[in-house]
């Protein structure tokens, strides 16, 4: 697997931020920021900082991940490279596609963590076990 495709599979991006002394705003559209049409979106909190989640990979889905409050360590895992984001920003985001490996690590108090999806919930496009996973990342 090449360099360029395997950096285009997780992505840190920079959002820019309306703000003025009353605070700050972050738009984000779809095929603008978002590079996809979304179709679900769900967010975390009440996490504990000890208790990691995720853990799993999907075969056909589109993520862009936000802390919008506190902070998590992502940890992806790709064409046999491991490499981890921490998102401790709402500027920030986490762009996932393809076969990723995924855990969330060391949320912080009171971290909430929004995912836009580019599909509805499925299970069957997800895979839960490592060894599945690390099969088809070698393929
Ligand atoms: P789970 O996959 O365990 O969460 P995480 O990826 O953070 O480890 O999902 C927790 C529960 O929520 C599980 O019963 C499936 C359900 N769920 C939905 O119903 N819709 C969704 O969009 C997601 C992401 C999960």
């Amino acid at each position: 697997m090449n360099g360029s495709f395997m950096q285009s599979n997780v992505k840190l991006v920079q959002f820019a931020v309306h703000g003025d002394s009353r605070g700050s705003l972050i738009a984000l559209e779809c095929e603008k920021e978002v590079p996809f049409c979304v179709r679900r979106t769900y967010y975390i909190y009440g996490t504990q900082p000890w208790t990691p989640r995720g853990f799993h990979a999907h075969r056909n889905l589109k993520q862009l991940l936000i802390a919008v409050s506190g902070s998590v360590n992502i940890h992806c895992e790709f064409g046999g490279v491991k490499q981890e984001f921490l998102l401790d920003s709402p500027d920030k985001g986490l762009l996932i596609e393809g076969l990723v490996w995924r855990e969330m690590h060391d949320f912080s108090e009171g971290a909430v963590l929004l995912v836009l999806a580019s599909e509805h919930y499925s299970e069957e496009d997800y895979i839960r076990d490592y060894e599945v996973f690390k099969q088809e990342d070698q393929a």
